[in-house]
């Protein structure tokens, strides 16, 4: 229901506007002029005005829609006009009028009208309501979450930014690992400092060393000056170590030293320098299983492991997904010549069923897709990419007529197979300890399995599909 002003220099249509819309269940206020209705727009909050286009007087019907375009109200104009020529209703219509009526008109007319301007005023505050939530308390630093599971992770943040306990962020690829990782420091009181960021496995080994360590002139060849490295850089300040999974056991042993010490050693050099750093640490392997399979070092393990941030993926917490969407559409609809408003619910209900499995990076590649293809002011399902196809149910497996001429069982039931842990490891996201679980087999079973269907690659890319 809604708050309608009625204005109109003629009696007979005021009461027979007042009658029809109270009738609807709207609150109707009427007014005479438009110099009056001006007066009352000023005083309290609309819905929609019906205003008559031609009226004696300063303000016309389009003098009420300028004032209430000046305004910036977000109220929806309807123009009432006998004097029907197209000129006159398109000029409303281009001034931002939101429909015309002629006279004379049935009361069935202006009942669709109002409900559809409605409509379209309930989409803009949801919408509205959403981009508020995105501000609000549903933000730290620069990551969004409502879902309670993201409202313990932002009250876990903020207990420990300030201190110096090594954290390990661990979560699905796009989950927002390196957010945290920011918000913890720009938060905390090293915020002033550095953040320095190392991606473990994008560094060649050879020459990671340096890198973190730094080097004294002359240490190697190429080594033509000192160089500080990157755990020095960050003195004072914050090291985050991705994809520390990555990290080779030698490397592992000296990062160790720091962490208990607290002094670096540059390459080459004699002398440990003292470092004030606090380590955060990400990843998206089962660091756990790592350590089983003995390719990390157990002893780092618990020392980067003072805190654990697990980041849920995104498909279990669907309650996120429409505010980061409007989120998303903010960036991304900036600098656009068109405007775009924000999301059909439909679009909104397509995007909470898709299941994301490079979480909320894939919601963001989706979002800024929409926000180029769309032509409306509002993204609807067609703009966004259609959901994949369910994995086929395993009975689907089973030929519905045994063939004629037989049939492979030792190599149907590996298909089989195949198929069934292919569908578990994507279930878990990659991570095989899950897929055990799922599967109601031991961690070692599946591995032995997975190498049995050459699925074992072991490939972080393979596990990464969403890797910038
Ligand atoms: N909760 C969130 N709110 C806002 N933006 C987010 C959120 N989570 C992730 N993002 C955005 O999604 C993208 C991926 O996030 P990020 O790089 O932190 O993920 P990650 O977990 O480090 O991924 P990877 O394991 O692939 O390195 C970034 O553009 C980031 O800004
Ligand atoms: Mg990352």
């Amino acid at each position: 229901m809604g708050r309608i002003l009625v204005v109109d220099d003629e009696r007979s249509m005021r009461e027979f506007l007042a009658i029809c819309l109270k009738r609807g269940g709207h609150e109707v206020t009427v007014v005479e002029s438009g110099v009056q209705a001006v007066a009352v727009l000023d005083r309290a909050p609309f819905d929609i005005v019906i205003t008559d286009l031609r009226m004696p007087g300063d303000t016309d019907g389009i003098g009420v829609l300028q004032a209430v375009k000046a305004r910036e109200l977000d109220t929806e104009v309807v123009m009432v006009t006998a004097f029907a020529t197209a000129e006159t209703a398109l000029s409303a219509m281009k001034l931002g009028a939101y429909d015309y009526l002629t006279k004379p008109f049935k009361v069935d007319v202006i009942n669709t009208v109002i409900a559809r301007a409605l409509e379209k005023r309930s989409l803009v505050e949801a919408n509205v309501a959403l981009r508020e939530q995105v501000a609000g308390r549903y933000r730290l630093a620069s990551i969004i979450g409502k879902s309670a599971r993201m409202q313990k992770l932002f009250a876990l943040v903020v207990k420990i930014h300030s201190t110096k306990t090594s954290v390990l962020i661990t979560g699905e690829s796009g989950t927002g690992k390196e957010l945290v990782a920011r918000a913890l420091h720009t938060e905390g009181n090293r915020g002033e400092a550095e953040f320095v960021a190392v991606n473990c496995g994008a560094i060649p080994d050879n020459l990671m060393e340096s890198e973190l360590f730094g080097h004294i002139k002359g240490a190697f060849t190429g080594a033509v000056s000192d160089k500080v490295g990157l755990i020095r850089r960050a003195d004072k300040g914050t090291l985050f170590l991705d994809e520390i999974g990555e990290l080779s056991l030698g490397l592992q042993v000296k990062l160790l030293r720091v962490l208990q010490e607290r002094t670096v050693r540059p390459v080459g050099g004699e002398d440990e320098v003292a470092v004030d750093v606090r380590v955060l640490a990400a990843t998206n392997r089962e660091l756990e299983e790592e350590v089983a399979r003995g390719a990390f070092r157990n002893d780092l393990y618990y020392r980067l492991n003072v805190i654990e941030l697990r980041i849920p993926p995104l498909r279990q917490r669907i309650t996120d997904i429409p505010l980061l969407a409007e989120h998303f559409l903010t960036r991304h609809a900036a600098g656009l010549p068109r405007e775009i408003r924000g999301f059909t619910p439909q679009a909104l209900r397509h995007l909470e069923q898709y299941d994301y499995p490079g979480n909320v990076r894939e919601l963001e590649n989706m979002i800024e897709r929409a926000v180029t293809l769309a032509d409306g002011p509002l993204i609807d399902v067609l703009d966004l990419p259609e959901r994949k196809t369910p994995a086929p149910h395993p009975g689907e497996h089973l030929p519905s007529v045994f063939p004629e001429d037989g049939i492979d069982l030792d190599r149907a039931i590996a298909d089989f197979e195949r198929g069934i842990v292919e569908q578990a490891m994507t279930q878990a996201g990659g991570v095989r300890k899950r897929a055990a679980g799922l599967l109601g087999i031991t961690f070692r079973s599946l591995r032995y399995r997975l190498a049995k269907l050459g699925l074992d690659t072991h490939d972080p890319a393979g596990e990464n599909p969403n890797a910038k």
